[in-house]
């Protein structure tokens, strides 16, 4: 058994201590936004935040975050509202969207520590790992969820056809379908 607090909530889990928090979150609580990409600790897509630092829910056993703070990416707002979550909309940050619960809670744990990061901050702090390229969007999108508006110039904006453009609440309701 394990307690834990998940966006504000108390769970208690009839789950082995040692079981990934990743599993627990997705398999037991049923919050599936944050996703499984490598399974170690490499690519970030599993990220959420314990106790605000961000942190890679697949290497870390369900006892690490008891009687810490949890917060997924269905906890950062309830309805896309959050300034992160607003900015990757305003820039079609996704393609696939795999990745980008992570990334936005990597940039929402960034924000959070430095308001008005520049671009090598960013780099030094988005390690997350994003198949698709989306690199120049995601470094656009903190600079304007930072209200610093370095979004023109030097930017690729590129249209994605195949992915409307999203916040991570709606790869969360296609989540929640079974997707
Ligand atoms: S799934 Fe956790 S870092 Fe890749
Ligand atoms: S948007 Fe496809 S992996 Fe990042």
């Amino acid at each position: 058994m394990v307690e834990l607090n998940i966006n504000g909530r108390s769970h208690k889990l009839d789950v082995e201590p040692e079981t990934p928090l990743l599993w627990v979150l997705r398999d037991v609580v049923g919050l599936t936004g944050t996703k499984y990409g490598c399974g170690v600790a490499q690519c970030g897509s599993c990220s959420v935040h314990i106790n605000g630092e961000v942190m890679r829910s697949c290497v870390l056993p369900a006892s690490f975050a008891a009687g810490k703070r949890v917060v997924t990416i269905e906890g950062l707002s309830r309805d896309g509202s959050h300034p992160v979550q607003k900015a990757w909309a305003q820039h079609d940050v996704p393609q696939c969207g795999y990745c980008q619960s992570g990334q936005i809670m990597a940039a929402a744990a960034l924000l959070r520590k430095k308001p008005k990061p520049t671009d090598a901050d960013i780099e030094e702090a988005m390690t997350n790992i994003c198949r698709c390229g989306t690199y120049q969007r995601i470094r656009a999108a903190i600079h304007t969820a930072a209200g610093s508006r370095k979004d023109g110039g030097s930017v690729i904006h590129i249209v994605d056809a195949a992915v409307p453009s999203s916040s991570v609440a709606a790869a969360d309701n296609r989540d929640n379908a079974g997707a």
